[in-house]
């Protein structure tokens, strides 16, 4: 990826604190070499898209389809030709809350990014502080990983650790664990763009 300004697309569902972060620090300089092409959401009331497009960004909601959970094929379509359109080097899934399989996978194989907070292949799925509270588990974090066709189980390339505090709730871990996921997906995306991170072999 070295001297080429990596375009990056951002697909969201909510809030977006985390492609808020991720688009501060591109234009801070602190992820050299990227720009963001490109804000996509599955909701058209999407938080995430009035956020963007307060930064300029070409943000839009695309429709995919009827289900909840998945795209259907002229929903997937959608998304693929909006992202080529905007020459997509690398997307970064923050809070997309969809899973991304066959298509839309293969059109960008080993360039799909997700941000999610566990330690993985520890809590998988939704809910994951929750899980990490009944589990009593003494320590969770955050997990930055290569998107592949299973429910966050694609190679992990980069983690934090947050330990789970005594009387923690379950919004007072997610709130230290998104912390710590603003600072790791900067980092993980600086180091896809100074080569230190290599996308897998096609
Ligand atoms: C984050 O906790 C992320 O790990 C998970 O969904 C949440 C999105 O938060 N996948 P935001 O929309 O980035 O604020």
């Amino acid at each position: 990826m070295k001297n080429k300004i990596l375009r990056i697309a951002l697909m969201v569902s909510g809030r977006g604190s985390n492609m808020q972060v991720i688009i501060e620090n591109i234009k801070k300089k602190k992820i050299p070499g990227a720009e963001v092409c490109l804000v996509v959401s599955d909701q058209i009331r999407a938080e995430a898209l009035i956020t963007a497009k307060e930064y300029g960004i070409s943000a839009q909601y695309i429709d995919p389809g009827p289900f909840k959970t998945k795209f259907d094929e002229a929903g997937e379509n959608r998304y693929i030709r909006a992202l080529q359109d905007a020459r997509t080097d690398l997307i970064c899934l923050a809070g997309f809350m969809r899973m991304i399989k066959s298509r839309l996978l293969a059109a960008f194989k080993g360039r799909i990014i997700n941000i999610h907070p566990s330690l993985l292949p520890a809590f998988p799925g939704l809910h994951a502080q929750r899980q990490a509270l009944s589990a009593q588990a003494g320590c969770s974090g955050c997990t930055v990983h290569f998107i592949d066709a299973g429910m966050d189980t694609g190679k992990i390339i980069g983690q934090t650790r947050v330990p789970v505090l005594p009387g923690d709730t379950e919004s007072s871990l997610s709130k230290r664990i998104l912390e710590q996921e603003h600072i790791l997906y900067s980092r993980v995306i600086a180091q896809i763009c100074s080569g230190e991170i290599t996308f897998p072999e096609k």
